[in-house]
Formats: C-alpha cells, sequence, structure tokens
C-alpha cells in the first residue's frame, strides 16, 4: 500500500524555490569535518576488561589483536586446529579427508578450562572451541553438499570434550555456546602482517579457517577492513547524541556529517568484496558457518553431551547480522523502531542478542538515547540537518542495497537452500530491512524544505529519492517473483 504510494510519488521534491543563499557554503564546511569526540558519551563498557571494549580508538574490533596460537598446554587442540582447513597438508586437511570428526574423538583431550582467566586467552579459546564445534557438527553435511548439492543431516550430538570446555568458555565471557561472528569466525580471527600498520585488508592475514582458500580468507578479511573503520562511526554516534542535548546545531551537522564520512568509507570497503572473494566459491566454505537453528540438517536440534543442560540447542549460525555497524546506525537513526511490526523484524532483534557483552550494551544505550532525545525530529527542525541525515539513511541503502546483490549472486544463485547461514529465510529477510531504509528516505526527503537548501544539497536530495523510488519498485517484483518458485514457499516457517 505504502509502496504503491512511494512509486506514484516520483516527482516528489518541489523545487518551487531554489534559494541561492546558500550555495555550497554549508556543504562545503561539512566536507572538512573532523571527528571531534566531545567525550561527554554517558555510557561505559559494562565488562571492563574484555577483549571487545567498544570505544572510538578501535570501534568494535577487540582492543588488542587476537592471541594467534594457544600456550603449549593446548598443544593438541592447536595441532587439530592447523590440520583441519579443507586446504591444508596441500588440500588433504582433515575435514577434505572426512577424518576431522574421528581425529576429534580420537586425540583431543577433555580440557579443563574452569581456572582460566585472561581475557585474550578465553577469547582464543572460544575462537577455537566454536571452530572445532561447527566443523565437528557440519563436517558430514559439506561431504553431502560436494556429492549431491543438498546437505542431508549433521552430526546431531557435539561430544564433550568439545561441548564441556566451550559452555565454560563462553559462560565466562557472556557468550552464547556457538560460533559467532564477532567472537569467533570474522572479527577474532586476523593478524597483521606488519604490526606498526592498521588493520587493512593488505596488512591482514587469516588465524583461523574452515578451508584456508583465498576465497574465505577475502571474505572474511573485508569484513575486519571494514570494521576496522568502525570508530568513527562510534565517536560520530557519540558526539551526534551529545549534540541534540545540548542543543548545538552546528556539532549535530558536523557529527552527522562525520558519520556520513564513515559510512562512505565502510561501503567503499565492502565493495571490495568482488574481487576479493568469487561469487561462485562461496558455497565451497560456507556449509561450516551455517547454525543449528532454522537448518533442516538439525531437525531436533544438538545434544550438548556432559552438559547438565540436557536440552537440545539450537543456535544461529555465523553471520553478518551480527556485526555492530548497521544495527548502529539503524539505532541512531532511529531506523529499528520504524522497522515494521512482524515477524522478519523480530529475527532482526534476536540477532541482536548474538555478540559481545560490550557491543550489545552500546547499541542498547544508542537505541534508548537516540529515542530519548529524539535524534530524526531533531534532524527535522531544519532543511540542511535533514540533508545530512538523509545522506546517511542513503549509505545504509547503499550497504543493504550491495547487501542483498550479494546476496543473490553468491548464495541464490548457486543453490536453493531455502536459509542463510544466520537461519533467516533468503528471500525476504534481507528485503524486509532495505524496504524499511527505502520507506524512510522516502517520508525524510518528502519532508525536507528545499527551498532552504543550496542548489548543490537540493540535487544530492533529489538524486537520493529518485534512486529509493527505482529500487523500491525492483526489489518489491524480485521478492514477488523469488516467492513464486517452489523452492521458497515455505519462506515464513523460517521467518522466527
Ligand atoms: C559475499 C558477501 C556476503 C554475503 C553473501 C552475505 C550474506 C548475508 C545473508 C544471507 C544475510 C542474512 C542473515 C543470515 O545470515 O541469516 C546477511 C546479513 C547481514 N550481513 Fe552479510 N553477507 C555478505 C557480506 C557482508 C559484509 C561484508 C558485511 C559487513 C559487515 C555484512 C553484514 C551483514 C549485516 C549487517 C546483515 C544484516 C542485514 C540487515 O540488518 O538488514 N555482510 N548477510
Amino acid at each position: 500500500m505504502f509502496a504503491r504510494a512511494f512509486r506514484n510519488s516520483v516527482r516528489p521534491v518541489a523545487f518551487a524555490a531554489r534559494s541561492t543563499r546558500n550555495v555550497g557554503t554549508a556543504s562545503r564546511v561539512l566536507r572538512q569535518a573532523q571527528p571531534l569526540n566531545s567525550g561527554s558519551i554517558n555510557w561505559e563498557n559494562p565488562v571492563k576488561d574484555a577483549e571487545f571494549f567498544v570505544s572510538g580508538q578501535n570501534g568494535f574490533l577487540p582492543r588488542q589483536d587476537p592471541l594467534e596460537k594457544l600456550p603449549e598446554q593446548y598443544k593438541e587442540l592447536e595441532e587439530l586446529m592447523n590440520e583441519m582447513p579443507l586446504t591444508a597438508n596441500n588440500g588433504k586437511g582433515l575435514l577434505a579427508l572426512g577424518k576431522f570428526g574421528e581425529q576429534v574423538d580420537a586425540r583431543l583431550p577433555l580440557y579443563d578450562l574452569t581456572g582460566v582467566t585472561d581475557q585474550r586467552l578465553l577469547a582464543a579459546l572460544f575462537r577455537d572451541y566454536t571452530f572445532l564445534a561447527s566443523a565437528y557438527l557440519l563436517e558430514p553435511c559439506d561431504i553431502q553438499y560436494l556429492k549431491t548439492g543438498s546437505y542431508g543431516l549433521g552430526r546431531q550430538t557435539l561430544p564433550k570434550n568439545i561441548a564441556v570446555p566451550l559452555e565454560v568458555v563462553a559462560e565466562k565471557i557472556g557468550a552464547k555456546p556457538f560460533m559467532e561472528y564477532a567472537l569467533s569466525y570474522a572479527l577474532y580471527n586476523y593478524k597483521r602482517i606488519d604490526k606498526s600498520k592498521p588493520a587493512k585488508y593488505d596488512n591482514l592475514k587469516l588465524i583461523r579457517g574452515f578451508s584456508m582458500c583465498p576465497n574465505e580468507h577475502g571474505f572474511i578479511l573485508v569484513h575486519v577492513d571494514m570494521v576496522s573503520n568502525s570508530g568513527r562511526l562510534v565517536t560520530a554516534a557519540n558526539d551526534t547524541l551529545a549534540a541534540v542535548r545540548k542543543d548545538d546545531r552546528g556539532l549535530f551537522d558536523v557529527s552527522l556529517e562525520n558519520y556520513f564520512q564513515g559510512l562512505l568509507t565502510i561501503n567503499k570497503a565492502m565493495d571490495t568484496m568482488w574481487k576479493r572473494s568469487d561469487p561462485g566459491k562461496y558455497n565451497s566454505f560456507r556449509t561450516f558457518i551455517m547454525g543449528t537453528k532454522n537448518q533442516p540438517m538439525f531437525p531436533n536440534g544438538v545434544i550438548y553431551e556432559g552438559s547438565p543442560n540436557k536440552e537440545p540447542r539450537f543456535y544461529r549460525g555465523e553471520s553478518g547480522a551480527n556485526d555492530s555497524m548497521v544495527p548502529l546506525s539503524d539505532n541512531l537513526f532511529e531506523l529499528t523502531s520504524q522497522m515494521p511490526d512482524n515477524p522478519l523484524s523480530k529475527v532482526l532483534k534476536d540477532f541482536r542478542s548474538y555478540r559481545p557483552v560490550n557491543h550489545h550494551s552500546f547499541l542498547s544505550h544508542v537505541e534508548t538515547e537516540a529515542r530519548n532525545v529524539g535524534v530524526q525530529k531533531y534532524a527535522m527542525k531544519n532543511a540542511f540537518s535533514a540533508a545530512v541525515l538523509l545522506k546517511n539513511l542513503d549509505q545504509i541503502r547503499d550497504f543493504r542495497h550491495r547487501h542483498w546483490t550479494f546476496t543473490k549472486e553468491y548464495i541464490i544463485k548457486n543453490t536453493t537452500h531455502p536459509t542463510a547461514t544466520g537461519g533467516s529465510p533468503i528471500v525476504t529477510w534481507l528485503p524486509n530491512q532495505l524496504t524499511s531504509v527505502l520507506n524512510a528516505i522516502y517520508n525524510v526527503s518528502g519532508s525536507i524544505d528545499m527551498s532552504k537548501l543550496d542548489l548543490e544539497t537540493q540535487d544530492i536530495v533529489d538524486a537520493i529519492r529518485r534512486r529509493g523510488v527505482s529500487q523500491l519498485r525492483v526489489l518489491e517484483r524480485e521478492v514477488s517473483d523469488f516467492q513464486q518458485q517452489k523452492e521458497y514457499a515455505d519462506q515464513s516457517k523460517y521467518a522466527n
């Protein structure tokens, strides 16, 4: 209904009174904007000694580089990790030979981790045990997928030499006992080649991998490269909230512009995915990042042997949906509360529980603060602020639009598996959020008093609005076409 109204108003913005008074001045000032960090943030990381400690400096990356190798006392675990990947030993890694599970059963001791308190070691142990767990549970699926193109069933029980230490370490760091995006696969899995240089793509190497092929390397490290820019978002978000609280319009506009510049850099880094990880090879390592929730490979969940909790477990798999940059943006610009009230939006909220404790706390703080101070309302009181807000919404659109294109090219073209690694329905979930951003762009752009803007800014607003209208039209058609295919007929079954 709303989409129809949106489509019918492609000529949305009346340019009746084009002001020449401010031509380019405000845009020029903002182009020169530097991060400010007003320091007035009313929030502290609740877990002071955790490796993931949100700050303007490291953003959402850990505060020190991940531990690359386990200490000698975990020798058997370290050896299994090194022998595990598909490409280890010239392509004869344990997973490639289908021998990983039996080697874990035969060689992995039941380590007692109850006395470990060192946070860096705990983080590395969590990363490594979650790799072990996923490789163990999904090894049969990868073999089956290579033979038949479908995943079959995974192992339904996690043996106690993985399950018990994994639960111990997960509890100590406040995580679910399963592979996570930040705490294991992506953001705790890189080393810097030159320690004096920043964590940018060309200076990064992987620590662990299921395949260790160049495509997995590219896939994971593009995420890290992007997140290495997230400190700017953290600072700019804090400054934006502080500016509204102080009713400081100048600080507000500069902070929004800083946020926009941060998103622009991050989106540019995201676009390098195409050349760093081949869309046609994604399925060669993807099996192992699937979860146990909403996955036909685990119809009854997984039993954790040796755990006092005898219930079958269902956990979402590793997914960029657990990254914190887009949720931060959704929360700061009050998009989270504008998501439609439907089961798909509930899935988005559920994803937000899979992340480091400090990330989660920061995101919740920003969501509450943005609502309390009224970031959107404050922006809309001034045409220029509203235009900078719109540029930010457009970057969130850019991210989600590229991301939907990734999903079609890397996944949907190569498999008809109904759910993504995080267990969301593959053809409906991402469009739910993209549609919501497109609608927000429509609303904000339609409410800007163009007569108060310089010509350059008017053109920017106009271009953003037109692009949003046409993308919504295409998206609706695509989703409707997918839903008519029998493979995707039961997508609603996975919206939980
Ligand atoms: C080849 C590249 C990629 C593919 C095929 C891909 C695929 C997907 C899929 C299918 C989902 C749905 C959630 C689920 O797993 O169940 C998802 C969610 C998500 N991914 Fe990715 N992803 C890619 C790269 C990235 C990168 C580089 C980032 C950067 C951090 C990222 C961030 C996200 C976010 C934020 C969401 C949630 C989307 C939303 O809130 O609307 N992804 N991804």
